[in-house]
């Protein structure tokens, strides 16, 4: 019977060395190892041996076992070893290839422009503030003068959040005007604060026209505010914002919660005034309304417009930035074009 354990010895050591998977392991385990396994059957027949034999033979296939076991284990070991050198061959890098270039983001053309307009009005003394988007009619409109029904209200159609009609309807607001009455609302005068942000227009696009775009106000208000610190403020910011030779002319214009209301153009910085394709032909650039604060609008917000006065301003941020890149198509500013963003890198 020695000779038989011999024989598993030799069988088990050669499958053991051709076992290359878990699975194989595995059956090599329950073929020899296993409680119906070679070795097992032999133990069991030890019985039929003469006595003086049992614990030769016995001794012998125990010494077997362990020294099976002790394969197993070494071989399992070794497989993985083989498994993890593999993969990490497979998961190579090679440290000689050139790199790829990280690719940097730019900031957005609209906010490049925001903050080179807010930069000029915070250096003038004004605060920066933003406000709400979804805004209630209340401020949009009526606290501006514009109330249910009045036709300047076909000028800025919007997007209803809640139906016309509806006791408190809200919509998103159509420009940063109605920042003007919240702002007064906190804060009694001195105010000087510019509000960037963006606004909304149901309207059909075009190379002009956005539903989406971004507005900046500005307001000030205090004791014997007139329309010549106006007209110094935007004289100020427009020679900062479109070169020191610039003019500015106010000519009247149509605002609800103005009164005198004014059209802000500045003479045209490529032709100088004398008429080219940017200015068409006549020599102005129209940039901002604006105008000496309604008093009826400073009622609304809470101040009295025999003590206080105030002006206010507003423009359009696109617009500026398509003014001064040339730029003809609105809808570039939105439509994610990597190659356009890619030309405003700060
Ligand atoms: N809110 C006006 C618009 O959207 C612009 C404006 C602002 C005019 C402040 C006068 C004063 O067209």
């Amino acid at each position: 019977m020695l000779d038989q354990v011999r024989a598993i010895a030799a069988e088990a050591h050669r499958h053991l060395a051709q076992a290359t998977t878990e699975q194989e392991l595995e059956l090599w385990r329950t073929r020899f190892l296993g409680r119906k396994g070679a070795l097992n059957e032999l133990l069991r027949g030890l019985g039929t041996l003469p006595a003086d034999q049992r614990p030769v033979v016995g001794a012998e296939a125990n010494r077997l076992k362990r020294e099976l076991e002790a394969a197993f284990e070494q071989r399992r070991e070794a497989l993985v070893a083989r498994a993890r050198a593999a993969a990490l061959e497979a998961d190579r890098v090679d440290i000689t290839l050139p790199g790829r270039p990280p690719v940097i983001g730019t900031l957005h053309p609209t906010t490049q422009m925001i903050r080179r307009i807010t930069e000029i009005f915070a250096s003038l003394g004004f605060d920066i503030v933003t406000g709400p988007e979804v805004e209630w009619d209340y401020y949009n409109f009526e606290a501006l003068n514009i109330p249910p029904g009045h036709p300047a209200r076909d000028q800025w159609d919007t997007f209803w959040i809640t139906p016309e009609d509806s006791e408190r309807p809200m919509l998103l607001r159509t420009h940063t005007s109605p920042m003007q009455v919240r702002i007064m609302e906190k804060q009694k005068p001195p105010v000087r604060v510019v509000v960037p942000g963006r606004v909304y227009r149901y309207e059909a696009t075009d190379a002009t026209h956005e539903s989406v775009f971004h507005q900046f106000e500005g307001l000030a208000v205090d004791e014997g505010v007139t329309m010549a610190d106006l007209n110094g403020t935007i004289y100020t910011f427009a020679r900062r914002m479109f070169g020191e030779r610039r003019r500015i002319r106010f000519r009247c214009d149509f605002f609800p919660f103005v009164e005198p209301g004014v059209d802000v153009a500045v003479d045209c910085w490529v032709c100088e005034g004398a008429g080219c394709t940017l200015c068409r032909r006549s020599g102005w650039i129209e940039v901002m309304g604006a105008g000496m604060v309604h008093p009826r609008v400073l009622e609304y917000a809470g101040i009295d417009p025999r003590r206080y006065t105030g002006f206010a301003f507003g423009g359009g941020v696109e617009r500026f930035s398509m003014l001064l890149h040339r730029i003809d198509d609105i809808r570039l500013f939105y439509g994610n074009d990597i190659r356009f963003l890619r030309q405003f890198v700060a």
